[in-house]
């Protein structure tokens, strides 16, 4: 079920996705330097005491920063014998591309296993895909999925997945002002531009109100910059639950996700929690109105052919 820890792995033979400092080896990576930033690209989650199923960890980056949070984590990644989604661009546009491929993603197991050695985490690893997730592997407090659906072809079939493991699930993915206000994701690949490793632009909304059919009903958002190879990009995250306020700091709810009052409150409690919740919708209101009228935040837009919209690409 679960995977053996690799050891004796060299870093020659690592793709790290992610900047790391780790000790002994000093610099390695990467694609995105998430360091100093961490807490805002999983949502401010306080993750102390919880289980965690991290979907996609890469490098293992965000493995060993929850898991010194306190977490218990369990990595679940693509098996060796399965790739990514990749969009199915006709095979004589895929082939030269799937060659250096297989290395690639094997450099970036290798990677996590380094890591893992390195920092000497106790995080567990599958191989499975989280459009099956083993039922063995049980539920958990958490799922994090932090740009993995912008790679998946059916996004809201692995969040279901996922909501169906976890009652809390904080999802981090690229932000584009442009679907503001919709409950919609923007197919990214054209025949011309080639982008056979992302496929989508996402809305917050659409997460938010999938998760309010699949019964979530407390919900954080915020939009953060973080660093990658191409620059600053902007990140939204959500932090959704089913029971429980998940807030570990004043952030503004998703707007028509207040949560309803527990039948057997407080007197008072109902109508401090209405006017909570519309401060909150004032500012979720605000917030649109101080990003209309601000330049918009860098965020990848238009490629070109071999080249990635989001440089979150391993
Ligand atoms: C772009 S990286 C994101 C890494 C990390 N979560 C972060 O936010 O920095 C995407 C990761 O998701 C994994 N992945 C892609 N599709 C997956 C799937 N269907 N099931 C599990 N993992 C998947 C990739 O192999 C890779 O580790």
């Amino acid at each position: 079920m679960y995977a053996q820890p690799q050891t004796g792995i060299a870093p020659e033979d690592c793709h790290f996705y992610h900047v790391m400092d780790l000790p002994g080896h000093g610099r390695v990576g990467g694609e995105w330097d998430l360091r100093g930033k961490v807490d805002e690209y999983l949502g401010q989650f306080d993750f102390r005491g919880r289980s965690v199923l991290e979907v996609g960890p890469a490098s293992g980056f965000l493995t060993a920063e929850m898991e010194h949070r306190g977490a218990a984590v369990l990595a679940l990644e693509m098996p060796p014998e399965a790739g990514w989604d990749y969009v199915p661009y006709p095979a004589e546009t895929l082939a030269p591309i799937m060659q250096d491929r297989v290395g690639t993603m094997q450099r970036l197991r290798n990677s996590f296993w380094f890591t893992h050695a390195t920092l000497r985490l106790r995080a567990r690893l599958a191989y499975a895909s989280a459009y099956d997730i083993p039922a063995e592997l049980g539920q958990f407090d958490v799922a994090v999925l932090a740009c993995v659906l912008l790679h998946c072809h059916s996004p809201l079939r692995i969040v279901e997945q996922c909501a169906r493991r976890a009652n809390t699930l904080i999802i981090t993915d690229m932000y584009n002002p442009a679907l503001d206000g919709l409950r919609a994701c923007h197919l990214l690949p054209t025949a011309e531009n080639q982008n056979w490793h992302t496929w989508w632009h996402f809305s917050p909304d659409l997460f938010v109100e999938f998760l309010r059919v699949m019964g979530f009903r407390h919900f954080r958002q915020s939009i953060h910059t973080q660093q990658s190879a191409a620059g600053p990009l902007s990140l939204f995250t959500i932090v959704a639950s089913r029971h429980e306020v998940v807030a570990a700091e004043a952030m503004p709810v998703a707007a028509g996700a207040a949560p309803a009052p527990a039948a057997t409150e407080t007197p008072g409690l109902a109508e401090l929690r209405a006017s909570v919740a519309q401060l909150q919708a004032q500012m979720v209101e605000l917030g649109a109105l101080v990003r209309q009228a601000l330049p918009p935040l860098p965020v990848a837009h238009g490629t070109t052919a071999g080249k990635f919209e989001t440089g979150l690409l391993p």
